[in-house]
């Protein structure tokens, strides 16, 4: 298939062409490094700190949408088709600050300064969404950027005032022009780029994507990059060939049918919000505290199944809701109820050559309950040390059916099937909960690491299963408590 073999993309008005450009490199080390653009600043190069936090923005139909994410573990060729925005664009040609900056400097928002370009460009985010200038949103907004000197009032106060009295500023004004600039760099065809030996590939279609992963079985699968780019950063793996997802338009879709959603793998976690969180609160409190906002900007829940860790935060309310995965090799589709995808530690069903082309997610009946629970030693954007989620359906006050997912107690995400089979067709009342309990020592024998010891998580996941139980059988729905 014809392919372009030159990446495209708008930086400072103008639109950036390479074409020998190294497919894994960072694009904080192209800013800092080629570009000698040391604004955004290295912290932790593992997507925790925020630090390197730059603005990125996409064509979506008639307007562009502009979203922070971590350039740190951010592939240079994954900003095809981008306009991107560093720290150094926001000065306006007066010399100005931009009304951020200029309310952080009036709120006393930045001591060593480190964190404080992260900071700014996520409240740029901010000031081009329509967050409302509140602290529980921006809090949220902010929760990918660490400061250790400041201290988060100052920050916050000063997003609440930038976000309060917004004017047009610069990029406002610029908008038509880099419009009719991003459409002419639109990435409606394939990307093949070659470094060295290194390859990377950016289909445009699924057809394209299953026709190249046919060709290149052994290529590595980039979504958002959000585990894959630790393995660069991290773990200075070599990538010989990568083939990128997010150019394919047709796996970016939320579709919802009378009784299921349909979600394209590549959709991105900020995207799949307001579907699942409104379909499903818990689910939608699960994402809120999934990474911080520039992972959820790029992560995708596609690439949390594929990913296989027995700690993901999806798959537990996915197994829970009885998920399954539509299969792409070449033409052929097979569909696979999640819980035959994972197979054992980070072995999963994929066959080489087959990619996870979307995610089937049943809708909740009339009498149906789902139930998440996150634990993690942080609030927010914290890995689970255990992960729970609990559906089930009742006929008056019997349990007509259930399913359990848990995360953190196995080497997989998994059901856990011989205490479902005890509450099936039980009463919904304590003595019932209460004979569950030991079988949730049968299902699962978990291990101790630096998250949580085995005896924790059994009792966690004990008492998880009793709270459940108070949560659906009191008449006043309270939420016990933030934590177990
Ligand atoms: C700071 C930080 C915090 C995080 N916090 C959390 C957290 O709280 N909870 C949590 O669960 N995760 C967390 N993660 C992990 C990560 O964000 C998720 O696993 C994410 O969903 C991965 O999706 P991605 O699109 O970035 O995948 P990528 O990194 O692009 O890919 C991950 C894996 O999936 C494969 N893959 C991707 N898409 C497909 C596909 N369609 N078909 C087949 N294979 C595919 C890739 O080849 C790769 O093996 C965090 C990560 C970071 C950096
Ligand atoms: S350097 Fe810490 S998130 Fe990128
Ligand atoms: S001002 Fe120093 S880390 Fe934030």
């Amino acid at each position: 298939m014809d392919m372009r073999n030159t990446l495209r993309f708008l930086h400072r008005g103008q639109v950036r062409s390479l074409a020998n450009v190294d497919p894994t490199q960072t694009v904080l080390r192209f800013l800092r490094e080629t570009d000698g653009l040391t604004g955004t600043k290295e912290g932790c190069a593992e997507g925790d700190c925020g630090a390197c936090t730059v603005v990125v923005g996409r064509l979506q139909g008639e307007r562009v949408e502009y979203r922070a994410l971590n350039s740190c573990i951010m592939f240079l060729p994954t900003l095809d088709g981008c306009h991107l925005l560093t720290v150094e664009d926001l000065r306006a040609p007066d010399d100005a600050l931009h009304p951020v900056q200029q309310a952080m400097v009036d709120q006393h928002g930045s001591q060593c300064g480190f964190c404080t370009p992260g900071f700014v460009m996520s409240l740029f985010a901010a000031y081009h969404s329509d967050l409302p200038p509140e602290r529980q949103p921006l809090a949220d907004a902010l929760a990918g950027n660490l400061c250790r000197c400041t201290g988060y009032r100052p920050i916050l106060d000063a997003g609440i005032a930038a976000l309060s009295d917004k004017q047009p500023d610069q990029l406002a004004q610029d908008q038509s022009e880099v419009i009719r600039q991003l459409r002419e760099i639109a990435p409606t065809d394939g990307l093949a780029l070659e470094n060295a030996g290194k390859h990377f590939f950016a289909p445009a279609t699924s057809d394209e994507l299953a026709a190249l992963l046919s060709d290149h079985p052994d290529a590595q699968i980039l979504a958002g990059g959000t585990d894959v780019g630790l393995w660069v950063t991290k773990e200075h793996r070599r990538l010989d060939t990568v083939i990128y997802l997010g150019n394919v338009r047709d796996l970016q879709t939320v579709t919802e049918t009378p009784d299921a959603f349909e979600i394209g793998t590549m959709v991105t976690y900020t995207d799949a919000f307001d579907t699942l969180a409104t379909a499903f609160p818990d689910m939608g409190e699960l994402l809120r505290r999934l990474g911080g906002l520039q992972v959820r900007n790029a992560g995708t829940i596609g690439g949390n199944i594929a990913n296989a860790s027995p700690i993901g935060d999806t798959p537990p309310p996915l197994l829970a809701l009885g998920a399954t995965l539509v299969l792409r090799h070449g033409p052929d589709r097979r569909t696979l109820p999640l819980e035959d995808y994972f197979k054992s530690y980070r072995q999963t069903a994929l066959a080489p050559g087959e990619f996870i082309e979307g995610i089937h997610i049943p809708k909740l009946g009339p009498h149906d309950e789902l139930r998440v629970y996150k634990i993690s030693k942080r609030f927010d954007q914290d890995i689970s040390a255990v992960c729970a989620a609990f559906w089930l359906r009742k006929s008056g006050q019997k349990i007509e059916d259930v399913r359990i997912g848990f995360g953190g107690m196995a080497a997989i995400p998994k059901r856990a099937h011989q205490t479902e089979q005890l509450l099936r067709g039980a009463a919904w009342n304590e003595a019932t909960m209460e004979r569950a309990l030991p079988a949730l020592d049968r299902d699962f024998s978990p291990l101790t690491d630096f998250r949580s010891s085995a005896e924790y998580r059994r009792v966690i996941a004990r008492n998880l299963l009793r709270k459940f139980f108070v949560e659906t059988t009191t008449s006043s729905p309270a939420r016990v408590l933030e934590y177990a």
